[in-house]
């Protein structure tokens, strides 16, 4: 099903690693991501993207998986680095990223996040609202910095996903609404502040998404936007962000698209667009998450139980579940799993694989065909890369899985696994109860 993955002699193999290897030496549960996954994906975008249009750039949205490690390969790559918090700014910049190569994203940036990409020289901010516009306008001020910025749009588009992770309509908590008496003073006030670079629009309209009309229609709303903007204020537009939501394979169901499908479509009507109105073509970004990251990954977890509860269903329950991967729980997601050592082999069964939370909707997988299984095997979930780790908790005060990064036969822990210790590092005790 994925490239890094193999079966060999009868063993489950991620890229040349044995993952019975993987999960005896790091133990379970663990993720596991394919470093040859990530470099082909931005090969693909790299070839099908940045090197046939010029002018166009790729930022890695970094709230699908952050870590240093990925941080650093990422910037090998080639590519720009979208956070949304200080804490993701911190890592980028704690593996020297570049800070003009990064975007900083979010619908309720604090003073002090902001104060922080001020300082370090950010390149671009993206202004989701007309409270943070004026905040960040006496920052720069204050601290005497000019800020790169563009406004998040809602175009005002639905598309085809789970209403989560749809963000592209009017009604969403991202971005201005395109309304005359809401984003038209907001691009005046952003051109005549010498303290603002006005660089231009994002949206990102979705995730998952395997279907490019809100891509499409979204780029059309905004270059048409532009054009008023060029029209009113005489200002030419440089820049415009379409955001991410190239969908992934999670299960045989799934037919994603090459990510040419959505960028070809709206790289397009861009330069239809520019060549009509006479208008320079502005710099294209797109920020892809999930596409880069989310088929990288692989969990392995051990099995703990297996429940049979008559003429109703079997749990199997592992040693992980919605604390490491709420995506079930939280939008139900789907994902495919299978023993490592018997891995696709003939399925007798239909399980659902729970997770050991104390919630009933502690749930990873339900119908799971499974051969039969027994406790002490470990089993592999797939595509677990993006929106797992960076979701995941502590509830029950179970400790977060490490992460290892497979790169052919050698595997390296990137995000080492936490003790017991580590969950009470930051308790304090009041003197009245010591
Ligand atoms: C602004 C922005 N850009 C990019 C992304 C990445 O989306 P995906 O992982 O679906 O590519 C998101 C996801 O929420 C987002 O909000």
């Amino acid at each position: 099903m994925y490239n890094h993955i193999h079966v060999k002699n009868g063993h489950l193999f991620i890229e040349d690693c044995d993952a019975a290897e993987l999960a005896h030496r790091f133990k379970t549960p663990l993720y596991v991501l394919s470093e040859a996954s990530i470099r082909e994906k931005c090969t693909r975008i790299r070839e099908g993207f940045l090197d046939k249009y010029d002018r166009t750039y790729a930022a890695y949205a970094s709230k699908a998986l952050m870590t240093t490690a990925l941080a650093k390969l990422v910037h090998q790559e080639g590519f720009y680095m979208d956070v949304v918090s200080g804490g993701e700014l911190y890592t980028a910049l704690n593996a020297d990223f570049p800070s003009d190569q990064i975007i900083f994203h979010g619908n309720n940036k604090s003073p002090e996040e902001l104060e922080f990409a001020l300082k370090r020289h950010v390149g671009r901010i993206v202004v989701d609202n007309l409270d943070e516009l004026k905040l960040l306008s006496q920052m720069c001020n204050a601290f005497n910095r000019k800020a790169g910025i563009l406004f998040r749009i809602t175009p005002g588009v639905n598309s085809a996903t789970h209403a989560y992770i749809s963000t592209g309509k009017k009604d969403s908590k991202f971005g201005l609404p395109l309304d005359e008496d809401i984003l038209f003073p907001a691009i005046q006030f952003a051109i005549e502040d010498p303290m603002l670079d006005f660089y231009g629009f994002h949206f990102h309209v979705g995730s998952q998404l395997f279907d490019n009309t809100a891509h499409v229609k979204a780029a059309e709303v905004t270059l048409e936007l532009m054009r008023v903007v060029r029209e009113r204020f005489n200002y030419t537009v440089p820049e415009m962000n379409c955001g991410g939501g190239f969908g992934i394979k999670y299960t045989k169901d799934d037919e994603p698209k090459d990510v040419t499908y959505f960028t070809d479509a709206v790289m397009a009507v861009i330069e239809q667009f520019c060549e009509t109105h006479q208008f320079p073509r502005p710099r294209i970004f797109i920020e892809p998450g999930r596409y880069l990251i989310g088929e990288a990954g692989v969990t392995l977890y051990t099995i703990g139980s297996v429940k049979e509860i008559p003429n109703i269903k079997t749990y199997v329950a592992v040693d992980g579940g919605m604390s490491d991967n709420i995506r079930t729980a939280l939008y139900q997601a789907k994902y495919e799993a299978t023993p490592i050592d018997q891995p696709f082999s003939e399925t007798s069964q239909e399980v659902t694989l729970c997770g050991k939370c104390c919630e009933t909707g502690d749930i990873l997988i339900e119908h799971l065909p499974l051969p039969e299984v027994h406790v002490g095997e470990v089993i592999a979930v797939f595509a677990t890369g993006a929106y797992n780790y960076s979701m995941a908790s502590h509830y029950n005060k179970h400790r977060i899985p490490a992460m290892v990064l497979v790169n052919g036969d050698a595997a390296y822990e990137i995000i080492e696994r936490e003790q017991y210790s580590d969950l009470t590092r930051f308790d304090r005790i009041p003197d009245h109860l010591k």
